[in-house]
């Protein structure tokens, strides 16, 4: 702890983002040559590069994650009350592209293994009304997606992937955010690539790239009469200074995936023996964790809450974050009457009352990484 000890005066966040000198370059020269709103050539090369990574023909830029999920599932145009089929515990954006485009969220648990929808209770959800399955992949793992998409092609149901969690991550050696219809991203600053705020959509379908473009830029009308719109649409545009940031941020993913697994790594080395905690595990059949944040699940017993565990290390100065509250329990919802006041999603439930994760930015050093260890097992000895 010797050489730890710096750091008990210093605060660690739960997410401090790593910006790299040619970021820095990139975005000053975008600035220099006068680029800075969302037209123009670095928009341009951000989407090409990104689609081309991916492997996908068409990559749309957009403002967020959340942008990028309204716009994938709006330009479906699905009749009312489609049912599309989403995770329990995930980022709320999830289910309010779904409530905002007038259809209906069906919830699915997750498993207790993998923090992921599980395979089998989606399969049990797909009937005839179902239109989509919002496949979102949480906390560094993808979903065990295999049989899944299997079933969508065969029932011709859209698979909507949200790759927000796993940029650069391989599902059976092909990477997240190519095996859907539409897939979308987000940017945000504790992203393994970011731009500040922002995100993408990819897709192969050259109808939905059309109407995404459109949706994103208020729908404006062609050429010759471009204030005269032809549907209600939103802007959503990536500005240039965020796009010349993607640019330079994507030719790093390798090394951020790299950096993330480390990042996993060490934090597993120092509390893989801890009786009170369960960590994610490094790698499971299908794929190795890329590690979005290091989520910590506190087991049930009657030492220890997870909130008391949270407010212990803050006052050691670091700062965790409580992992999702489960969508069925979210007070919005309650009031709208969204999902029936019965439904039961224990593993949901579970991982949101007891799970935290600690400070996992790339930014962060390993020493900030041992010290934060060091500190967690010694308020989980006493
Ligand atoms: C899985 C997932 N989807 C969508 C989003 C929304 O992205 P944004 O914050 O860029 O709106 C997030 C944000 O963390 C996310 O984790």
């Amino acid at each position: 702890m010797k050489n730890l000890s710096k750091l008990k005066s210093k605060f660690i966040p739960v997410n401090r983002p790593k910006v790299f000198s040619n970021d820095i370059k990139s975005v000053v020269k975008a600035l220099r040559e006068n680029w800075i709103s969302g037209d123009g050539p670095y928009v341009k090369k951000f989407e090409e590069n990104f689609a081309k990574f991916h492997k996908k023909k068409y990559a749309i830029s957009v403002s967020n994650g959340t942008a990028a999920l309204e716009i994938a599932l709006k330009s479906f145009n699905f009749k009312k009350g489609s049912e599309i089929i989403i995770p329990a515990f995930s980022i709320i954006s999830t289910a309010l592209c779904v409530v905002k485009n007038n259809l209906k969220p069906i919830l699915v648990d997750v498993d207790l293994d993998s923090w992921n929808m599980s395979p089998e209770e989606i399969i049990k959800k797909i009937n005839k009304k179902t239109k989509a399955i919002i496949i979102t992949h949480i906390y560094g793992f993808p979903v065990d997606m295999r049989r899944v998409l299997k079933i969508a092609k065969r029932k011709k149901i859209t698979i909507i992937e949200d790759a927000a969690e796993v940029i650069g991550q391989k599902y059976n050696n092909k990477l997240c955010g190519s095996f859907g219809d539409v897939s979308t991203f987000s940017f945000y600053a504790n992203k393994h690539i970011t731009t500040g705020e922002g995100g993408m959509i990819l897709t192969n379908n050259k109808r939905i790239f059309e109407k995404s473009k459109s949706l994103r830029n208020l729908c404006f009308g062609s050429d010759n009469n471009r204030f005269n719109h032809e549907d209600i649409g939103w802007n959503y545009r990536l500005s240039s200074l965020q796009a010349a940031m993607g640019i330079s941020q994507l030719k790093k993913i390798n090394y951020l995936v790299k950096r993330k697994r480390e990042i996993g790594k060490i934090y597993y080395k120092y509390l893989k023996y801890n009786k009170f905690i369960k960590i994610q595990d490094q790698s499971l059949k299908y794929a190795k964790n890329i590690y979005w944040v290091f989520g910590v699940l506190v087991k049930p017993n009657n030492k220890f809450t997870r909130d008391l565990i949270v407010k212990k290390l803050l006052k050691k100065n670091i700062q965790t974050r409580n992992f999702f509250y489960p969508m069925h329990k979210q007070n919005i919802f309650k009031r709208l009457k969204i999902f029936k006041r019965k439904i039961k999603l224990p593993n949901s439930e579970f991982l949101s009352r007891n799970g935290f994760y600690l400070p996992s930015g790339l930014g962060i050093t390993n020493k900030e990484i041992i010290y934060t260890c060091k500190v967690l097992n010694t308020i989980l000895k006493k």
